[in-house]
């Protein structure tokens, strides 16, 4: 099989180094990739957004499948160009993508087919949003309509807060046109979990769980960020927990996306909060998490090229026994450059990186990461390495993790000292 992966991050670094190891992938295009990558593919100089070279490029190649990293090309219809074009794609088509690409779309699905979520509402009109505010309780939650990176999500404490957000957002001066609409929604208390599983638009292969810290600082304090570390499985998931959790959402919302004439076909990313045992859906997202993909790559037995492609071509009911999961835990630290999320500098030489992955279970997966003079690497984004490492606990995953971490010499760089706090 010859592929070709869409992506450049730590998630696309974790999906190409399993790929990699796929018997049947013969050959492995990454576009654009980093040099992490390259290790595993062959990186071709194209970026995500442009999705025709990236379809042209698939249909000179002879690509068996195109696996989709992350969600902006998958929202701008990369899949549906390549489904039109007879080329098996991983990944939802456009419309199936506004299940991430448009919060109040997935909010009306599970309005409509009673899929446990915040209640909450959609508004285009300042003044209405306002006055669904004043009459609300606080906290409350405001959220661009859009795909905002992460950043369109905010928590109010105040109506005051909660209004000038919506204002801000409404207007279109922070968020452009992922603001042009926001839904404002209850504040839920709990524990968030990450739940995945896969689908080709009928049949259902739940993966596994994942909690993830978002926020830059040491306990999950300061501000939101793409994600600081992760761990694989959450620390208190139990096979019943697991069970309602596809039940109530995962379920539902493949049957729900069918229905609608927009079955999902790809990953299936649900963003949960648990409270007293009892699961409401967040968000959901149509792709891997990063830095979450790297914990359940390592976790993962199977051929996951073999798994994808059945996927993409509706047969993933003759993979249900082809998946398992080791029982070691896995733990990413996320190496970010000093001032990320806020600016940051670029082009700060990393070294250490073969001594990091000689540590036991570890792996160094790029992310924000290019090649210099004399092979140097790099950094030239915000989260630029996911130090990765499997044990037979958390706690030994953790601490292979960061010996790993201490093996690297990057004075520019930083890293939260704390990932996997709450489940030890
Ligand atoms: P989202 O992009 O929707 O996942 O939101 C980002 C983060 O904001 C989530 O991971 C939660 O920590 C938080 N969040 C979003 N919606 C809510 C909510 N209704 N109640 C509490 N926290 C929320
Ligand atoms: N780590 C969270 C996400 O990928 O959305």
């Amino acid at each position: 099989m010859r592929i070709l992966l869409i992506g450049s991050g730590g998630r696309e670094h974790a999906l190409a180094w399993k790929l990699a190891q796929s018997e049947s992938c013969t050959k492995l295009y990454c576009a654009p990739g980093n040099v992490g990558i390259s290790a595993q593919a062959e990186c071709v100089p194209i970026s995500v957004d442009a999705i025709d070279d990236l379809v042209a490029f698939a249909k000179d190649n002879a690509i068996d499948l195109v696996v989709v990293g992350p969600e902006t090309p998958l929202v701008d219809g990369l899949a549906d160009k390549l489904n039109a074009e007879n080329i098996n794609v991983f990944g939802p088509s456009a419309k199936a993508a506004q299940l991430e690409g448009s919060k109040g779309f997935m909010k009306d699905l599970c309005a409509k087919y009673d899929i446990p979520t915040a209640k909450y509402g959609r508004f285009k009109d300042v003044e209405l949003a306002i006055y669904f505010i004043e009459e609300a309780d606080m906290p409350i939650v405001v959220k661009t309509d859009g795909l905002a990176a992460g950043k369109g999500v905010i928590i109010c404490e105040t109506k005051e807060q909660a209004i000038e957000a919506a204002r801000d957002m409404l207007s279109g001066s922070s968020f452009g046109s992922a603001g042009h609409e926001v839904v404002i929604e209850e504040f839920l208390e709990g524990e968030e979990v990450s739940f995945f599983a896969l689908s080709d638009g009928k049949t259902i292969l739940p993966l596994t769980s994942a909690q993830d810290h978002k926020r830059v600082g040491e306990g999950d304090t300061g501000l939101n960020t793409g994600g600081m570390g992760a761990y694989s499985p959450a620390h208190f998931m139990t096979p019943a927990l697991e069970q309602q959790i596809i039940e109530k959402t995962i379920e539902p919302t493949i049957a729900a996306m069918a229905a609608e004439g927009c079955a999902f076909t790809g990953v299936l990313f649900a963003g949960l909060m648990v409270k007293d045992g009892v699961v409401t859906l967040l968000e959901h997202n149509i792709r891997f998490g990063d830095p979450e993909c790297q914990t359940l790559m390592m976790r993962m037995q199977g051929d996951l090229a073999q798994i994808l492609l059945a996927a993409a071509q509706g047969r993933l009911d003759e993979m249900k026994d082809q998946i398992s999961w080791s029982d070691d835990s896995a733990m990413c630290v996320v190496m970010a450059a000093k001032g990320y999320p806020g600016s940051y500098e670029k082009n700060t030489v990393i070294s250490g990186i073969d001594q990091a992955n000689e540590i036991d279970g570890a792996y160094v997966f790029h992310a924000g990461t290019t090649e210099g003079e004399n092979s140097a690497v790099l950094s030239v984004g915000g989260r630029v390495l996911g130090v990765t490492a499997t044990g037979s606990t958390i706690a030994e995953a953790q601490i292979r993790a960061y010996k790993s971490v201490d093996c690297l010499d990057w004075a520019e760089g930083f890293c939260r000292r704390d990932i996997g706090w709450r489940a030890l």
